[in-house]
Protein backbone atom coordinates (compact mmCIF):
# COMPACT_ATOMS: atom_id res chain seq x y z
CA UNK A 1 0.00 0.00 0.00
CA UNK A 2 1.12 3.58 -0.72
CA UNK A 3 2.34 5.91 2.01
CA UNK A 4 3.45 8.66 0.50
CA UNK A 5 3.83 10.37 -2.51
CA UNK A 6 5.77 13.33 -4.09
CA UNK A 7 4.24 15.20 -6.78
CA UNK A 8 5.87 18.05 -8.96
CA UNK A 9 7.68 19.12 -6.00
CA UNK A 10 9.88 21.82 -6.56
CA UNK A 11 12.51 23.51 -4.12
CA UNK A 12 14.58 27.44 -4.55
CA UNK A 13 16.53 28.37 -2.00
CA UNK A 14 16.55 32.23 -1.98
CA UNK A 15 19.98 33.92 -0.71
CA UNK A 16 21.06 37.39 -0.48
CA UNK A 17 22.80 37.06 -3.62
CA UNK A 18 20.56 34.57 -5.73
CA UNK A 19 17.69 31.98 -6.22
CA UNK A 20 19.33 28.16 -6.05
CA UNK A 21 16.86 25.91 -8.05
CA UNK A 22 17.37 22.80 -5.82
CA UNK A 23 14.38 20.71 -6.85
CA UNK A 24 12.50 20.61 -10.01
CA UNK A 25 9.50 18.30 -10.42
CA UNK A 26 10.40 15.68 -7.71
CA UNK A 27 7.96 12.47 -8.82
CA UNK A 28 8.39 9.37 -6.35
CA UNK A 29 6.18 7.12 -4.60
CA UNK A 30 6.87 5.57 -1.55
CA UNK A 31 4.72 1.90 -0.95
CA UNK A 32 4.60 0.98 3.07
CA UNK A 33 7.85 -0.81 4.11
CA UNK A 34 9.56 -0.23 1.10
CA UNK A 35 13.10 0.62 1.29
CA UNK A 36 13.95 3.64 -0.52
CA UNK A 37 17.23 4.69 -1.74
CA UNK A 38 18.12 8.01 -3.24
CA UNK A 39 21.34 8.43 -4.79
CA UNK A 40 22.71 11.33 -6.85
CA UNK A 41 25.64 13.80 -7.42
CA UNK A 42 26.68 16.77 -4.40
CA UNK A 43 24.44 19.29 -4.05
CA UNK A 44 21.59 17.65 -6.17
CA UNK A 45 19.13 18.02 -3.19
CA UNK A 46 18.85 14.58 -1.84
CA UNK A 47 19.26 15.91 1.77
CA UNK A 48 16.45 18.87 0.73
CA UNK A 49 14.20 15.99 0.18
CA UNK A 50 14.29 14.45 3.42
CA UNK A 51 13.84 17.74 4.75
CA UNK A 52 10.49 18.70 3.03
CA UNK A 53 9.50 15.84 3.80
CA UNK A 54 9.58 15.78 7.48
CA UNK A 55 9.24 19.51 7.34
CA UNK A 56 11.74 21.02 8.15
CA UNK A 57 12.26 22.66 5.08
CA UNK A 58 9.26 24.43 3.17
CA UNK A 59 8.40 23.60 -0.45
CA UNK A 60 8.13 25.83 -2.98
CA UNK A 61 5.72 24.01 -5.50
CA UNK A 62 4.13 20.72 -5.66
CA UNK A 63 2.62 18.62 -3.43
CA UNK A 64 3.42 15.89 -0.72
CA UNK A 65 0.36 13.69 -0.50
CA UNK A 66 0.30 11.44 2.85
CA UNK A 67 -2.11 8.24 3.08
CA UNK A 68 -2.30 8.44 6.81
CA UNK A 69 -3.06 11.31 8.81
CA UNK A 70 -0.23 12.73 11.87
CA UNK A 71 2.34 10.75 9.89
CA UNK A 72 5.27 10.62 12.51
CA UNK A 73 8.55 10.85 10.99
CA UNK A 74 12.18 9.50 12.29
CA UNK A 75 15.37 10.70 11.17
CA UNK A 76 19.00 9.59 11.72
CA UNK A 77 22.11 11.35 10.09
CA UNK A 78 25.66 11.11 9.43
CA UNK A 79 26.81 11.69 12.64
CA UNK A 80 25.37 9.58 15.34
CA UNK A 81 24.20 12.64 17.07
CA UNK A 82 24.42 10.68 20.60
CA UNK A 83 24.61 13.33 23.59
CA UNK A 84 28.07 12.13 25.32
CA UNK A 85 26.84 13.22 29.07
CA UNK A 86 23.80 10.65 28.63
CA UNK A 87 24.03 6.42 28.87
CA UNK A 88 22.72 4.61 26.05
CA UNK A 89 18.97 4.17 28.06
CA UNK A 90 18.73 7.99 28.72
CA UNK A 91 20.41 8.53 24.95
CA UNK A 92 17.24 6.38 23.18
CA UNK A 93 14.85 7.74 25.64
CA UNK A 94 15.38 11.45 24.57
CA UNK A 95 13.07 11.85 21.79
CA UNK A 96 10.38 10.84 24.05
CA UNK A 97 11.36 12.98 25.93
CA UNK A 98 11.24 15.99 24.10
CA UNK A 99 7.88 14.51 23.21
CA UNK A 100 6.47 13.87 26.50
CA UNK A 101 6.54 10.75 26.01
CA UNK A 102 7.92 8.87 28.47
CA UNK A 103 6.17 6.21 30.12
CA UNK A 104 6.49 2.39 31.54
CA UNK A 105 5.31 0.97 28.23
CA UNK A 106 7.64 3.59 25.95
CA UNK A 107 10.78 2.67 28.20
CA UNK A 108 10.01 -1.00 28.07
CA UNK A 109 9.64 -0.99 24.75
CA UNK A 110 13.33 1.01 24.21
CA UNK A 111 14.51 -1.67 26.40
CA UNK A 112 13.05 -4.51 24.48
CA UNK A 113 14.57 -3.00 20.94
CA UNK A 114 18.40 -2.70 23.08
CA UNK A 115 17.59 -6.53 24.47
CA UNK A 116 16.68 -7.21 20.68
CA UNK A 117 19.62 -6.08 18.93
CA UNK A 118 22.35 -6.79 21.42
CA UNK A 119 22.30 -3.52 23.59
CA UNK A 120 21.06 -4.94 26.90
CA UNK A 121 24.40 -5.00 28.65
CA UNK A 122 25.50 -1.45 27.43
CA UNK A 123 22.20 0.01 29.05
CA UNK A 124 24.80 1.76 31.24
CA UNK A 125 27.25 2.62 29.09
CA UNK A 126 28.14 6.10 27.19
CA UNK A 127 28.59 6.55 23.12
CA UNK A 128 32.55 7.01 24.01
CA UNK A 129 32.46 3.79 25.55
CA UNK A 130 31.32 1.84 22.17
CA UNK A 131 32.29 1.01 19.00
CA UNK A 132 31.24 3.21 15.80
CA UNK A 133 28.82 0.52 14.60
CA UNK A 134 27.04 0.12 17.67
CA UNK A 135 26.70 3.90 17.93
CA UNK A 136 24.85 3.96 14.88
CA UNK A 137 22.51 1.07 15.96
CA UNK A 138 21.76 3.14 19.46
CA UNK A 139 20.97 5.86 16.76
CA UNK A 140 18.73 3.97 15.06
CA UNK A 141 17.16 2.51 18.35
CA UNK A 142 16.36 5.98 19.59
CA UNK A 143 15.05 7.30 16.14
CA UNK A 144 12.80 3.63 16.80
CA UNK A 145 11.82 4.92 19.90
CA UNK A 146 8.67 7.02 19.58
CA UNK A 147 7.68 4.41 16.64
CA UNK A 148 7.54 6.37 13.27
CA UNK A 149 6.00 5.62 10.40
CA UNK A 150 8.77 6.54 7.99
CA UNK A 151 12.53 6.67 8.75
CA UNK A 152 14.98 9.27 7.05
CA UNK A 153 18.27 8.14 7.11
CA UNK A 154 20.68 10.81 5.25
CA UNK A 155 24.25 9.02 4.82
CA UNK A 156 24.08 7.14 7.79
CA UNK A 157 27.01 5.46 7.45
CA UNK A 158 29.88 7.65 6.03
CA UNK A 159 31.33 8.65 8.98
CA UNK A 160 32.14 4.79 9.51
CA UNK A 161 35.15 2.50 7.91
CA UNK A 162 34.59 0.34 5.19
CA UNK A 163 34.65 -2.95 7.45
CA UNK A 164 31.79 -1.19 9.87
CA UNK A 165 29.99 0.03 7.03
CA UNK A 166 29.07 -3.21 5.45
CA UNK A 167 27.78 -4.65 9.14
CA UNK A 168 26.40 -1.66 10.37
CA UNK A 169 24.53 -1.61 6.62
CA UNK A 170 23.31 -5.48 7.92
CA UNK A 171 22.03 -4.63 11.38
CA UNK A 172 19.98 -1.36 10.79
CA UNK A 173 18.79 -3.29 7.67
CA UNK A 174 17.73 -6.23 9.57
CA UNK A 175 16.38 -3.95 12.43
CA UNK A 176 14.40 -1.58 9.87
CA UNK A 177 12.83 -5.03 8.15
CA UNK A 178 12.18 -6.65 11.47
CA UNK A 179 10.33 -3.83 12.75
CA UNK A 180 8.52 -3.22 9.30
CA UNK A 181 9.41 0.28 8.92
CA UNK A 182 8.99 2.42 5.64
CA UNK A 183 12.79 4.08 4.76
CA UNK A 184 14.26 6.55 2.62
CA UNK A 185 18.42 6.36 2.60
CA UNK A 186 20.29 8.39 1.15
CA UNK A 187 24.22 7.79 -0.03
CA UNK A 188 26.98 8.38 -2.27
CA UNK A 189 27.69 4.77 -2.17
CA UNK A 190 26.48 2.75 -4.97
CA UNK A 191 26.89 -0.94 -4.25
CA UNK A 192 25.20 0.36 -1.04
CA UNK A 193 22.20 1.67 -2.54
CA UNK A 194 21.65 -1.72 -4.78
CA UNK A 195 22.49 -3.87 -1.63
CA UNK A 196 19.83 -2.12 0.64
CA UNK A 197 17.23 -1.04 -1.28
CA UNK A 198 13.65 -1.95 -3.15
CA UNK A 199 14.10 0.60 -5.12
CA UNK A 200 17.23 2.84 -6.10
CA UNK A 201 16.14 6.42 -7.26
CA UNK A 202 19.00 8.36 -9.38
CA UNK A 203 18.83 12.09 -9.36
CA UNK A 204 20.28 14.83 -11.61
CA UNK A 205 22.89 17.02 -11.17
CA UNK A 206 20.87 20.48 -9.59
CA UNK A 207 18.26 21.52 -10.50
CA UNK A 208 17.24 18.21 -9.58
CA UNK A 209 15.01 15.62 -11.42
CA UNK A 210 14.46 12.18 -11.06
CA UNK A 211 16.37 10.32 -14.06
CA UNK A 212 15.47 6.40 -13.06
CA UNK A 213 14.06 4.68 -10.64
CA UNK A 214 15.48 1.36 -10.55
CA UNK A 215 13.50 -1.81 -9.16
CA UNK A 216 16.22 -3.69 -7.81
CA UNK A 217 14.94 -7.45 -8.66
CA UNK A 218 17.43 -10.52 -7.30
CA UNK A 219 17.22 -14.05 -6.85
CA UNK A 220 17.57 -14.77 -2.87
CA UNK A 221 17.72 -11.73 -1.69
CA UNK A 222 19.00 -11.13 1.46
CA UNK A 223 20.87 -9.18 3.88
CA UNK A 224 22.96 -6.04 1.77
CA UNK A 225 26.32 -7.55 2.83
CA UNK A 226 25.00 -11.11 0.65
CA UNK A 227 23.31 -8.66 -2.19
CA UNK A 228 26.91 -7.15 -3.09
CA UNK A 229 27.69 -10.71 -3.83
CA UNK A 230 24.69 -11.33 -6.12
CA UNK A 231 25.05 -12.05 -9.59
CA UNK A 232 22.64 -9.00 -10.72
CA UNK A 233 24.43 -6.89 -8.85
CA UNK A 234 26.82 -5.82 -11.27
CA UNK A 235 24.43 -5.51 -13.49
CA UNK A 236 22.71 -2.71 -11.57
CA UNK A 237 25.98 -1.18 -10.58
CA UNK A 238 27.16 -0.45 -14.24
CA UNK A 239 23.77 1.12 -15.30
CA UNK A 240 23.79 3.34 -11.86
CA UNK A 241 27.63 4.07 -12.39
CA UNK A 242 26.16 5.14 -16.19
CA UNK A 243 23.62 7.28 -14.91
CA UNK A 244 25.34 9.53 -12.65
CA UNK A 245 28.14 10.86 -15.03
CA UNK A 246 28.92 14.11 -13.49
CA UNK A 247 30.24 15.45 -16.98
CA UNK A 248 26.24 15.27 -18.25
CA UNK A 249 23.85 17.42 -17.67
N1 LIG B 1 19.50 26.49 3.57
C1 LIG B 1 19.96 26.62 2.35
N2 LIG B 1 20.09 27.86 1.79
C2 LIG B 1 20.56 28.02 0.53
N3 LIG B 1 20.91 26.99 -0.27
C3 LIG B 1 20.80 25.75 0.22
C4 LIG B 1 20.33 25.50 1.55
N4 LIG B 1 20.33 24.17 1.75
C5 LIG B 1 20.78 23.61 0.62
N5 LIG B 1 21.06 24.55 -0.31
C6 LIG B 1 21.53 24.34 -1.69
O1 LIG B 1 20.62 23.47 -2.33
C7 LIG B 1 21.30 22.49 -3.09
C8 LIG B 1 20.91 21.11 -2.62
O2 LIG B 1 21.42 20.89 -1.31
P1 LIG B 1 21.30 19.51 -0.53
O3 LIG B 1 21.99 19.68 0.75
O4 LIG B 1 19.89 19.08 -0.52
O5 LIG B 1 22.14 18.54 -1.51
P2 LIG B 1 22.61 17.05 -1.31
O6 LIG B 1 22.24 16.30 -2.53
O7 LIG B 1 22.12 16.53 0.00
O8 LIG B 1 24.20 17.23 -1.26
P3 LIG B 1 25.30 16.30 -0.56
O9 LIG B 1 25.37 15.06 -1.40
O10 LIG B 1 26.56 17.10 -0.70
O11 LIG B 1 24.88 16.05 0.84
C9 LIG B 1 22.79 22.80 -2.95
O12 LIG B 1 23.21 23.54 -4.05
C10 LIG B 1 22.87 23.62 -1.69
O13 LIG B 1 23.93 24.54 -1.77
MG1 LIG C 1 23.09 15.89 1.76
Amino acid sequence: MQLLQLKELSKNYLTKKQVICALKNINISINENEFIVLVGPSGCGKSTILSIIGDLEKKSGGKIEFNKKNIKVGYMFQEDALLPWLNVLDNCMLGLKIQKRVTEENKNYVKSLLKKYGLESFEKSYPKELSGGMRQRVALIRTLATKPDILLLDEPFSALDYQTRITVSDDVFKIIKEEEKTAILVTHDISEAISMADKVVVLSNRPSIVKKIYDIKMDKKGLPSENRKNEKFNFYYKQIWKDLDHYEN
